[in-house]
């Protein structure tokens, strides 16, 4: 696998690049590129898994904080089960193999979305995963699985509501703090909320990924399929993003 070398962004190009805190990505486009080499889908989804490991990896040499990944939305269920059933196998595959490279790279997994739907073994496997990788101190490896992000405000609203119920809670004291402490991003703290978004494949929709932390993001659309979405592709996404300018509603 080709590792981000730190020295390679050390020339002046790259001294000026802004590194996102929190990036997120909309992997799309895996089934597209097995059928354009005539695969079957699940071999887009192998590469895509591949592809994972040397972004991570690249994430984390170019100091980004939170790589949140959208690996399993809460509609794929939709899709034939024999492709949902293969979906389920891919976190027990990359983790059987990459758990001590994430180790040695200091990386913390954790997860978005309800993981007690998914298969036994997937669980297993992620639990492994975050155990095995709970004292890092570097970036954070976050995988959105099962996540869809209506769902998370409108549990966020049933928390509150339910606060509210029981006398715990004053209405007049609920606050973006509030609602946020019950988002699924709320173990993320100061980076909670994606700096930069990146969707592949040339679809230029968020399909219910972050809908209320993306409020101030970035949105940056390739039409790389996320196979091909490799280290001078996330570079060049950097770049663009180095070149806004953020001004949060004010001038
Ligand atoms: C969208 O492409 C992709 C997905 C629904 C799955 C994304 C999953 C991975 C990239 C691998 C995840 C890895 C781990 C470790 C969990 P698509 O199938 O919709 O592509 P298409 O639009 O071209 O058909």
């Amino acid at each position: 696998m080709a590792f981000f070398n730190k020295r390679e962004n050390s020339g002046k190009d790259s001294a000026t690049l802004k590194i996102p805190d929190h990036l997120a990505i909309i992997m799309d486009g895996n089934g597209r590129w097995a059928k354009k080499r005539l695969l079957p889908r699940s071999a887009g989804h192998k590469a895509g898994m591949d592809n994972v490991k040397a972004i991570t990896q690249a994430a984390s040499d170019l100091g980004v904080k939170v790589l949140t990944l959208y690996a399993f939305s809460t509609e794929n269920w939709r899709r034939p089960d024999n492709e949902v059933s293969f979906l389920m196998k891919l976190p027990v595959i990359f983790f059987n193999d990459f758990v001590p490279d994430l180790v040695a790279q200091n990386v913390r997994v954790t997860t978005m979305g309800d993981i007690s739907q998914l298969p036994d073994a997937t669980q297993a496997a992620i639990a492994d995963a975050v155990e095995k990788t709970a004292d890092n101190t570097g970036m954070f490896l976050n995988f959105a699985i099962n996540y869809g992000g209506q769902a998370e405000i409108v549990q966020a609203a049933k928390q509150i509501a339910a606060a509210v119920a029981k006398g715990e809670l004053n209405p007049a004291d609920v606050d973006q703090g509030t609602f946020e402490a019950h988002l699924d991003t709320a173990p993320l703290g100061q980076w909670a909320s994606p700096d930069l978004m990146i969707r592949t494949s040339g679809e230029l929709r968020l399909s219910n990924f972050l809908p209320y932390q993306a409020a101030y993001c970035e949105l940056y659309f390739t039409d790389t399929l996320w196979p091909d979405f490799d280290q001078a592709a996330l570079l060049a996404a950097i770049k663009d993003y180095t070149s806004r300018d953020r001004r949060y509603g004010g001038l």
